[in-house]
């Protein structure tokens, strides 16, 4: 029987474990990334663990996300990991030289490689033929030290493209279309491979376009095969060296295939508040809109932005509409910089943004009350925008484009015939942006930068014998990491100060909780199902471990969230019987005898509601692994037991 794209990567970087699905398996890891807001705490981490080189073939480090600077902190961080980096081996892209995601792909992405990144959009390599996976930071500090990463052998879907995209019809819809069909929990456990013959009409961004969105599928990565759309896009990287051709065999078997024909495609957006709430633009045509942002991870590559300014050209943003426009990178500035599409968009009265995350990661452009925003971006939680009532619509840049200046949402069909946009022959390459590290025999002489807002992350103790603590929290299900830890202007420079940023955990849901949690000491969260949904947040977990968390016991998590709980040294339990959970309230005292005995033989942990006088019982689903790593204390202190 032939071989996946995914099962052939897989195989060649499996360095623990078999083939099985469900089962899990350690691989080898050739790159990995990281982004300011998570960065420095993975570099942290890695300092802790006492490796005097990153021992991968490549780790670059990105600002991207805290970059509006007010106050000393982000500078601080992104010194911290300027200097980091040069003396431990990792190359530095500084603040303005564009998203991680888009710069990875541009300039250091390589098919059939291995990439984890302490961003949960990492899987945009995929669209190189990359297998490109979401982690926790401190995941990312023991890839770089060496250490193995731990997956679960995925689940393999088949997407089966054909036909191609009509005019004006974009690769957004074709993931929206996807998020339609599996929902934001249809890819859990699962890497989505695309295939067929649609497959050679989408260029590599428009490929990463879809891998990027991949991640609110909840799928552990998404795939597209390396051909020669792929050597082309590297030939005009400079890089064709780097191209490697990889397909799945004609005979490979997959687990679950859906057949998508892309000239069947029409404009959608996602309406608010999930990425699977899609809609045809047609059906919302016509409704007035206060706000446009273009750019993020998803929608900010050259072609994107060649399309937004033939869009714009000549004409001007509706006087109710601001629009705001965010290239992905320097080369993707530049680039428009030197041909004229940026002097387009100057001219119809957009808001150009440095090239960075900005508006996605709630750094300025906060839509007005209760105002109406299309966002070519890929998530559209309830708050995330920084306005509450904010209501968030996901499009492609088209259809961004061509409502802006319409000032309602409009069907960019509308527009007629379309130009063919083609990617160049050749970029424009300078990596002036990006600090190589110093040599190895000179690395002593860098010293490591840190200022008072860089503080040691917290250090779980080893698993208890008995957890004799309070439910400090309920909550219900779809939980994200946005409610655990929020992002935003005011809350993101703590990122390397978790005794200061915990005291925002959980405030959207209850304000009281920090302040609760950290005088109980020791206490247990509730939560329904889906708990930890959204990004890879890591501190979604240390503020938590910080207030004291020993456990969190819900109907069932997101991968990332309950794989960043056990690195953090958090007990992740999920009810035997859902009814359970409406039996337990917030502030009932609950009891666990000889927890680890039961985390080390057993899939079953006994609970006991003191306060209600019954006993119930709660699944632990782990690997040996994990449970050597939650008898541990978390990932930090396992790996260093086992060092
Ligand atoms: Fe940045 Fe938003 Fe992507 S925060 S990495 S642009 S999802």
């Amino acid at each position: 029987m032939g071989l996946t794209l995914t099962e052939k990567i897989l195989r060649d970087h499996m360095v623990e474990g078999e083939s099985v699905k469900g089962q899990e398996i350690g691989i080898r890891i050739d790159q990995t990334l990281t982004q300011d807001a998570t960065g420095t705490m993975a570099y942290l981490e890695f300092e802790a663990m006492g490796v005097p080189r990153v021992k991968t073939e490549k780790s670059v480090a990105y600002i991207d996300h805290n970059t509006l600077q007010s106050g000393f902190e982000n500078a601080d961080d992104h010194r911290f990991i300027g200097s980091v980096c040069k003396k431990h081996g990792i190359y530095f892209s500084r603040p303005g030289n564009g998203i991680c995601h888009q710069v990875h792909l541009e300039r250091f992405g390589i098919p059939g490689k291995t990439l984890i990144g302490s961003d949960s959009h990492t899987p945009t390599g995929g669209g190189l033929g990359m297998i490109a996976m979401g982690a926790g930071g401190m995941d990312v500090a023991v890839a770089m030290g060496g250490g193995t990463y731990y997956i679960t052998y995925p689940k393999i879907v088949k997407v089966e493209l054909t036909g191609k995209l009509n005019p004006w019809v974009a690769a957004k819809d074709v993931i929206l279309e996807v998020l339609r069909i599996l929902s934001v929990k249809g890819g859990v456990g699962k890497v989505i491979e695309y295939c067929g013959e649609g497959v050679k009409s989408l260029s590599v961004p428009e490929r990463a376009t879809i891998t990027n969105m991949g991640a609110e599928l909840g799928a552990t990565t998404s795939i597209f095969p390396s051909d020669e759309i792929t050597r082309e896009f590297l030939r005009a990287q400079d890089r064709e060296a780097d191209y490697k051709p990889l397909s799945a065999d004609a005979d490979a078997e997959y687990d679950e295939i859906i057949e998508i024909n892309l000239s069947e495609l029409e404009p959608m957006a996602a309406c608010p508040h999930s990425p699977d709430n899609v809609k045809k633009i047609s059906e919302l045509a016509g409704m007035k809109i206060d706000q446009v942002c273009i750019g993020s991870c998803t929608n900010s590559s050259l072609l994107d932005m060649l399309k937004v300014a033939y869009i714009l050209d000549g004409k001007t943003v509706d006087p109710g509409v601001s629009l705001s426009i965010a290239p992905g990178s320097k080369q993707v500035l530049n680039m428009i910089a030197e041909n004229g599409a940026l002097s387009k968009m100057i001219d119809a009265g957009a808001r150009i943004l440095e090239s960075a995350c900005g508006p996605c990661i709630g750094m300025g452009q906060s839509p007005n009350s209760g105002g109406i925003s299309l966002r070519t971006f890929n998530r559209n939680f309830e708050g995330r925008s920084g306005t509450k009532d904010g209501q968030v619509y996901l499009v492609s840049p088209e259809v961004a484009a061509v409502s802006a200046i319409a000032g309602v949402m409009t069907d960019p069909r509308s527009l007629g015939d379309m130009p063919e946009f083609k990617l160049p022959e050749v970029f424009t390459i300078n990596d002036n942006m990006v600090v190589p590290p110093i040599e190895e025999e000179k690395m002593d002489t860098v010293e490591v930068l840190r200022g008072p807002n860089i503080k040691p992350f917290p250090v779980s103790e080893p698993l208890l014998d008995e957890i004799d603590a309070k439910c400090s929290l309920k909550v219900g299900d779809n939980i994200t990491t946005d409610h655990i830890m929020p992002a935003g202007a005011k809350i993101l420079p703590l990122r390397s100060n978790i005794p200061k940023i915990s005291e925002y955990c959980f405030a959207v849901c209850d304000e009281e909780f920090p302040k609760r949690a950290l005088d109980l000491k020791r206490s247990i969260i509730i939560g329904g199902s889906n708990y930890g949904q959204g990004s890879s947040r890591e501190h979604a977990a240390l503020a938590p471990l910080y207030l004291g968390v020993k456990a969190v016991l819900t109907k069932s998590f997101a991968r990332i969230h309950m794989a960043n709980l056990i690195n953090a040294g958090i007990l992740p339990m999920t009810f035997a019987n859902e009814a359970d959970y409406d039996k337990v309230d917030q502030m009932d005292d609950l009891y666990i005898a000889n927890v680890r005995e039961q985390v080390k033989n057993s899939d079953i942990i006994k609970i006991t509601d003191k306060t209600k006088g019954f006993e119930f019982e709660a699944k632990l689903d782990l690997s040996e692994r994990q449970r050597a790593m939650l008898l541990a204390g978390g990932l930090l202190n396992y790996t260093k037991e086992n060092a």
